[in-house]
């Protein structure tokens, strides 16, 4: 049976992860996945993971499985972070997943089950994976325009007029914060705008959650998913620890549904809890446990606040130095934008051609549609991809 099977399309983020491992120039410059990096180019496990992975060690008793949702605790904690009491916790029923790819698929596995016929509506651009997994399950997709490619920032007008096409019955996939893959966010005033259309339409909001603590801090970027869990009448957030707590091949995730019928939660809960049966039983524990140590645990807690506040600002940092070198070289404000995106990725507006060119000549490698991510960079190579920017694309 297996010659039936075709080559499935590649996906392009690990396709150019590949084509990076085998360049063999020493001074290639890795813009690609979204995975943090510190100046030295190394994606460490936080010093609070360490320190809990240490006293688990210890402690742990036992690896027997947990429940279907995970544990408890872990989405206590979490749930905790993301939204500090702003939605009753008795209207949230929660699910841990592997990986915030896993909440999300999910996620469009729970939007299935309750309309076969729903129509998602995703940012135009969105991750490839929200695509390429929308069609994986069967869901019928509407773009709608988010990146203004003059100005790199967010259409608000277009974003706005294309939700008010949203029905009851329909699902608004938002990224909660620090956008992937433009960087460009809304603002508060925007998010209260997209609040009031998602009630007047009556349509579902689902928010993907992956990069809480990269973007304006853990409080400002929870800050929408606050604001749209309070205010609509249900939601779906699909949140990832893979990058907050750097535990990205521990798979960390964790699917919540608030209702704010809270007699609704219970079989909301229990279907969950199902999904996750059907297709993986039981999920990861090692590093939801870890999360819940440290989020459960002052110190821990502290110093894990403390590192990810180091990440963010570094990132910043990186930011500013090149939207500075950037306006030195071209002589104009073209690329101020990249001081003003947020979280790890920014979309510089560049076409295919000057994004082959930096790979082919410059060993610089960042995703077809211009993404770039910051984290790749250090202050040594901010002026290369600077002068390699201005030399290509002027
Ligand atoms: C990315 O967008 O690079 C990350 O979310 C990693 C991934 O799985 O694509």
């Amino acid at each position: 049976m297996f010659e039936t099977l075709k080559p499935q399309p590649a996906d392009k983020i690990l396709s150019l992860m590949a084509a990076y491992r085998e360049d063999p120039r020493a001074d290639k410059i890795d813009l690609g996945v979204g995975v943090y990096k510190n100046p030295e180019g190394v994606t460490p496990v936080m010093r609070a993971v360490k320190a809990a992975e240490q006293q688990l060690w210890q402690e742990q008793t036992t690896k027997a499985y947990t429940g279907l949702a995970g544990d408890p605790a872990y989405a206590d904690a979490l749930i905790s972070l993301i939204f500090a009491g702003s939605v009753e916790r008795d209207h949230i029923a929660a699910v841990a997943t592997p990986g915030g790819t896993g909440a999300v698929r999910q996620a469009f596995e729970l939007i299935k089950l309750a309309n076969p016929s729903v129509r998602v509506f995703v940012s135009d651009p969105t991750w490839p994976n929200h695509i390429s997994m929308l069609k994986h399950v069967g869901l019928e997709m509407v773009p709608y325009r988010y990146f203004d490619e003059e100005t790199c920032g967010v259409d608000v007008e277009g974003m706005l007029a294309d939700l008010k096409g949203a029905r009851k019955g329909d699902v608004v996939l938002l990224h909660g914060c620090c956008h992937n893959p433009t960087g460009a966010n809304p603002n508060s005033a925007d998010w209260k705008a997209i609040v009031a259309i998602l009630q007047e339409t009556g349509a579902t909001p689902m928010i993907d959650l992956a990069y809480q603590g990269f973007g304006d801090g853990l409080e400002d970027d929870a800050a929408a998913t606050r604001l749209i869990a309070s205010s609509v009448p249900e939601c779906l957030i699909a949140a990832s620890c893979s990058k907050n707590f750097g535990v990205y091949r521990e798979r960390a995730g964790l699917l919540m549904a608030v209702s704010q019928e809270a007699g609704q939660v219970a079989v909301t809960q229990g279907t969950l809890a199902h999904l996750n049966r059907q297709n993986f039983s039981f999920p990861p524990d090692h590093g939801a446990r870890l999360v819940t140590m440290i989020l459960t645990d002052d110190a821990l807690r502290a110093d894990w606040k403390a590192e990810l506040e180091e990440m963010r600002s570094g990132m910043l940092k990186l930011r500013e130095q090149l939207a500075t070198e950037l306006r030195r070289l071209t002589g104009s404000d073209r690329y101020a934008f990249i001081a003003q995106h947020r979280g790890m990725f920014s979309r510089l507006g560049l076409p295919p051609e000057i994004v082959e060119r930096l790979r082919a000549d410059h060993a610089i490698y960042m995703v077809g549609d211009s993404r770039l991510n910051i984290a790749g960079l250090n202050a040594n190579t901010v002026p290369i991809l600077a002068n390699a920017i201005a030399e290509t694309a002027g």
